[in-house]
């Protein structure tokens, strides 16, 4: 696996991989690589080659009051992980490289970008979708690889994509989860003691969600007290949001026709968690993927 640090030798070397009609996957991250993170990069080696992932801690997307600063960056264990799986090149430029003295845009996705995480979180989604914008133009990946972890960056990026005629396929993976339900997230290591054992409460309402819904429940408020409740049986954790959302623009939704996520966001100790469970009509039945 070759490290690249710079923004032109990076081009280069996809440009030369698209002119030999390669399929280029692209995967990014911001490290502390974890097997979520893994399973995309195998899904990216499952349908191209080469596949470049990205390690950029991007600052514009970090709130003045966030972790930029202790934000994990366990390189090394990074650049292990990613050569095993077999990743062909990692691209990790510094911040200077991305952001040089004088850089002054930025992408609003109107909409979907303020709402739920874009509300919680003012600038978060314009610094994704302006790194993510210069990523693709500097790997002009065929292929990008998003988890559904971030369901509301997924769906934001394929609203960019679109609107910008943008070339690269959008592909949303699963949720890796720990044992215990637990999605795992690089910001898992702040959960210490009793924190670590209550912020399961995200993916035990969504569970109860499912519960419902598989016997029969279809009213969107009920649904939402029920993952609200279940919440709230955790006094250490506080919820930001729970709410039942199109898949594709995250407007409330007042049933659940075509693809909805449910979506919660909830701080367990000082540690912010986000988790989601996929909801599809197929036929006339209801599946609900956690
Ligand atoms: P990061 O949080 O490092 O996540 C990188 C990718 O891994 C995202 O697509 C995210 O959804 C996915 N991912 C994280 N946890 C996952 C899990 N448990 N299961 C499956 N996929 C998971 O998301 C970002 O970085 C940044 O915002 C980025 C897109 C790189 C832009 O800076």
């Amino acid at each position: 696996m070759e490290i690249v640090r710079t923004i032109e030798w990076m081009k280069q070397l996809s440009r030369a991989a698209r002119a030999r009609e390669h399929v280029l996957g692209f995967v990014p991250t911001m490290g502390a690589i974890h097997e979520g993170h893994l399973s995309l990069v195998r899904e990216a080696k499952s349908r191209c080659s080469p596949v470049v992932v990205s390690i950029f801690v991007n600052p514009t997307q970090f709130g003045p009051s966030e972790d930029l600063a202790k934000y994990p960056r366990p390189f090394e264990a990074d650049c292990a992980a990613l050569e095993e799986l077999g990743a062909d090149y990692l691209f990790a430029p510094p911040a200077e490289e991305m952001y040089p003295k004088g850089f002054s845009t930025a992408i609003c996705v109107e909409g979907i970008g303020e709402r739920l995480e874009g509300r919680s979180r003012p600038s978060h989604f314009s610094g994704v979708a302006t790194v993510v914008l210069k990523l693709f133009e500097i790997v002009q990946p065929n292929v990008a690889v998003f988890g559904r972890k971030d369901a509301q960056q997924q769906a934001l990026v394929r609203r960019m994509a679109r609107d910008l005629d943008l070339d690269a396929q959008i592909v949303t993976c699963p949720i890796v989860r720990e044992p215990d339900g637990l999605a795992l997230s690089s910001r898992n290591v702040y959960l210490k003691g009793d924190d670590r054992r209550a912020a399961t409460v995200l993916y035990r309402s969504l569970v109860a969600l499912r519960e419902q819904i598989d016997h029969g429940e279809r009213d969107i408020a009920r649904l939402l007290a029920t993952m609200r409740s279940v919440v709230a049986s955790e006094p250490s954790v506080t919820l930001d949001y729970a709410e039942i959302v199109d898949a594709d623009n995250f407007e409330k939704v007042m049933n659940l026709r075509g693809s909805c996520f449910a979506v919660l966001a909830a701080k367990a100790g000082r540690t912010r968690l986000i988790d989601n469970a996929l909801i599809e009509e197929i036929g006339d039945r209801l599946n609900v993927s956690l």
